[in-house]
């Protein structure tokens, strides 16, 4: 497929969730770098505030008139599509809720984009596609076993790019797998705000303030060094900049194609804890319980492939840095 040669104000990118943590800071992203940006969000998790550039349009992907509205109109050159249910916990006790939000409702959005001749998809996918992988860190080539149906609603996903890209020759999309996204904009304007978050490094600073009683460690004989669970944590700046790659990517022709996006090593729970009361100067209680359903021991990155093919240079790559902006941001709400 040719490159699409147009100026970047020219260029529409229709952002779903961009009214969500991490859709609100690649709209961020793109609006600086002088994108033209649409948020299309039913604003369950997100915030209309979240919206620093571009229209915000309030409605749902499963409404798939207003869906086909909005692109007919709008005519998007791109879309990326962040808007998702994300919480591995919840996700075993509500399966239909994930597959029928994360899996069904894209399927809506990719036809109505076929119909609408949109040819160029960035997807939020995540390490939970790979399970219990044997190989650490993990590389895009490991197979795909997820254990929870978080995990496979995403999965199901990204198949169904692959056998769409299949198909059509003009048709092209980038996965990118999130691994564990923290931290908030430097500036303090947007950050995690969802109420219901089950984060680790947002519940730790939520104690830290006085929102919880304790933090819950969830299970310490795992095989790691200290017993708890190992994640690659990323800058949600890192993970917006991952975005603009991808998507200058596409727009110069780029084959479809699956990338990781975390930085290649790992922090354990107790290490975040540690971190967040130095960072906030509050030794907050914390417990030591059995393991949560859906968690693997640990998940680290190989990122060698977006480094090196898309030019992903991260710049914020120091837990204390993440953990600070998170803070920051979690004092002024
Ligand atoms: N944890 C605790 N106590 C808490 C919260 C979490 O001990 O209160 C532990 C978990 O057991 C795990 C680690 O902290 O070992 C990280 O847990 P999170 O809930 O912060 O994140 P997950 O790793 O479960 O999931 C996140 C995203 C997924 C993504 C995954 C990729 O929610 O979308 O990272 O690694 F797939």
């Amino acid at each position: 497929m040719a490159g699409l040669e147009k100026k970047k104000e020219q260029v529409r990118i229709l952002v779903t969730g961009g009214a969500g943590y991490i859709g609100s800071h690649v709209v961020k992203a793109l609006g600086e770098k002088g994108y033209d940006v649409l948020t299309y969000d039913n604003l369950s998790s997100g915030n209309r505030w979240a919206v620093l550039h571009g229209d915000l349009i309030v409605t749902d992907l499963a409404d798939k008139n207003a869906l086909k509205k909005a692109i007919h109109d709008y005519k998007p050159d791109a879309v990326m599509h962040f808007a998702a249910h994300i919480i591995v916990p919840e996700s075993v006790r509500e399966p239909l809720k994930y597959y029928q939000n994360n899996t069904v409702n894209t399927l809506n959005l990719l036809d109505v984009m076929r119909d609408e001749g949109v040819k160029r998809v960035i997807f939020s996918s995540t390490a939970a596609v790979y399970g219990l992988p044997e190989e650490m860190p993990v590389s895009e080539n490991a197979l795909l076993l997820p254990i929870n149906p978080y995990g496979t609603s995403k999965m199901m996903t990204e198949r169904i790019l692959k056998d769409l890209s299949s198909a059509y020759d003009d048709f092209r999309y980038v996965s990118l797998r999130y691994f564990n996204v923290a931290g908030a904009d430097a500036q303090g304007r947007i950050g995690q705000a969802y109420k219901k978050s089950t984060h680790l490094i947002t519940r730790a600073l939520k104690t830290a303030k006085g929102e919880f009683e304790k933090l819950q460690i969830f299970g310490t004989d795992y095989p790691t060094p200290d017993g708890t669970g190992i994640r690659d944590y990323i800058h949600v700046d890192d993970i917006a900049d991952a975005h603009l790659s991808a998507l200058e990517y596409l727009i110069q022709g780029g084959e479809s194609d699956v990338f990781n996006c975390g930085y290649g090593h790992g922090y354990s729970v107790k290490e975040v804890v540690e971190t967040a009361k130095r960072v906030t100067g509050v030794d907050f209680p914390v417990e030591d319980t059995g393991r949560r359903e859906g968690d693997t021991p640990i998940l680290i990155a190989d990122s060698s492939k977006i480094r090196r093919q898309l030019n992903w240079k991260p710049k914020y790559d120091d837990l204390e840095y993440i953990i600070k902006t998170a803070w920051e941001w979690e004092k002024r709400k």
